[in-house]
C-alpha cells in the first residue's frame, strides 16, 4: 500500500501532475469525509486510466450561510488511508485560501438543468458554487476523465454540460448510486442521523422506487407522486420536492409520455438534508 502523494499547493500539484506524463488521468472531485459511494467513484476512475487524482476540498461557496459549511464532517486522515488503499496515485487538497485567493472575483454561472427548479429551487447559490469549482478542478488538474454520481444527478447534469460548454475536452463518467443494504443512499451528511431518523431515512429509497414502478406499470405520474409525498411526509420528513423530469434534460415532463422519466427527491428529517434520485 503506498501513499497517495499530497499537494497542497499549486506548484505542488504541477509537478505531481508533470510527473504523469502522457499517462491517461482521471478525476474524483469530493469534498472529503469519504464513504463506499466515493471509493466506488475512485474504482471506475482506476479502470479507465493510469493515473487517478483526488481531491479533497470542502467548498464553501457551494454553502448558504445558513447551511452546513462549519460542522461539515472533515474525516481527513481516514480518507488518506481510505484512498492509499485504492492506490490513488494523487490526493489534492488546497486550502480555501490557494483555491479563492484574496481579490478572487469570478463565478460560473450555469443555466439548463441548473436552472431547472430541483435543487436551484431550494439551494439557489448551489450550482454555481459547484459550477465555479468543478472548473478550477479540471483546468488545475487536466484530466482526461471525471467521475460523478448519480446520486448528486442535477450536479452530474451541470457538470456535463459545463465541460462542454466551456470546451474543457474531458469525458463525464456518471456512476451508480451505492446504497446502504436498507436502500439509503451513501452520503457524507448520513452522520448527522440520529438513531431513529436513520431508522426512517430508508422510507425515501422505498418510495422513490414505489413512484417508479407505478409509472412504469402505467400509473398517472400525477397520482403516484401524490401518494409518494403523503408516503415521505407521513414518515416524518419535511418534503422539499418529490418531482418527476425528463432524465436527460431534467425539464417537467411533456404530455406525450415518450420519454426517459428521473424521479427527484429532496426532504429534511430533522437538521439533516437527504437528497435520491431513481428512473423509471
Ligand atoms: P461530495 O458530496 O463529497 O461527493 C463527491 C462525489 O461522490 C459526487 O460526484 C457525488 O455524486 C458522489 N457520491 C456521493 N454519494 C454517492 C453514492 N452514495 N453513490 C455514488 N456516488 C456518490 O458532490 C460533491 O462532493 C461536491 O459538490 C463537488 C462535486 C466535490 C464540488 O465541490
Amino acid at each position: 500500500m503506498r501513499r497517495p502523494n499530497l499537494a497542497r499547493t499549486l506548484r505542488a500539484l504541477d509537478r505531481a501532475r508533470a510527473e504523469f506524463g502522457s499517462a491517461k488521468v482521471a478525476l474524483v472531485p469530493t469534498m472529503g469525509a469519504l464513504h463506499a459511494g466515493h471509493l466506488a467513484l475512485v474504482r471506475r476512475a482506476r479502470q479507465r486510466a493510469e493515473r487517478v487524482i483526488v481531491s479533497i476540498f470542502v467548498n464553501p461557496t457551494q454553502f448558504a450561510p445558513h447551511e452546513d459549511l462549519a460542522s461539515y464532517p472533515r474525516t481527513f486522515a481516514e480518507d488518506l488511508a481510505a484512498l492509499a488503499r485504492e492506490g490513488v496515485d494523487l490526493v489534492w487538497a488546497p486550502s480555501a485560501e490557494v483555491m479563492y485567493p484574496d481579490g478572487f472575483a469570478t463565478r460560473i454561472a450555469p443555466e439548463g438543468a441548473a436552472k431547472a427548479g430541483l435543487e436551484d429551487a431550494f439551494r439557489p447559490h448551489f450550482f454555481g458554487g459547484v459550477a465555479t469549482v468543478v472548473a478550477k478542478l479540471f483546468l488545475q488538474c487536466r484530466p482526461d476523465f471525471a467521475l460523478f454520481g448519480e446520486k448528486d444527478f442535477q450536479q452530474l447534469k451541470v457538470v456535463t454540460r459545463l465541460a462542454r460548454d466551456l470546451d474543457l475536452r474531458l469525458r463525464i463518467i456518471g456512476v451508480p448510486t451505492v446504497r446502504e443494504r436498507d436502500g439509503l443512499a451513501l452520503s457524507s451528511r448520513n452522520a448527522y442521523l440520529g438513531e431513529a431518523e436513520r431508522a426512517v431515512a430508508p422510507v425515501l429509497y422505498g418510495t422513490l422506487k414505489q413512484c417508479a414502478q407505478s409509472v412504469a406499470a402505467g400509473s398517472s405520474v400525477a397520482k403516484a407522486l401524490a401518494h409518494g409525498r403523503k408516503a415521505i411526509t407521513a414518515a416524518g420528513f419535511v418534503l422539499d420536492y418529490l418531482e418527476a423530469r425528463n432524465a436527460e434534460t431534467l425539464a417537467p415532463l411533456n404530455k406525450h409520455g415518450d420519454e426517459p422519466i428521473r424521479l427527484l427527491v429532496a426532504a429534511r428529517l430533522g437538521r439533516t438534508r437527504l437528497i435520491d434520485n431513481v428512473g423509471v
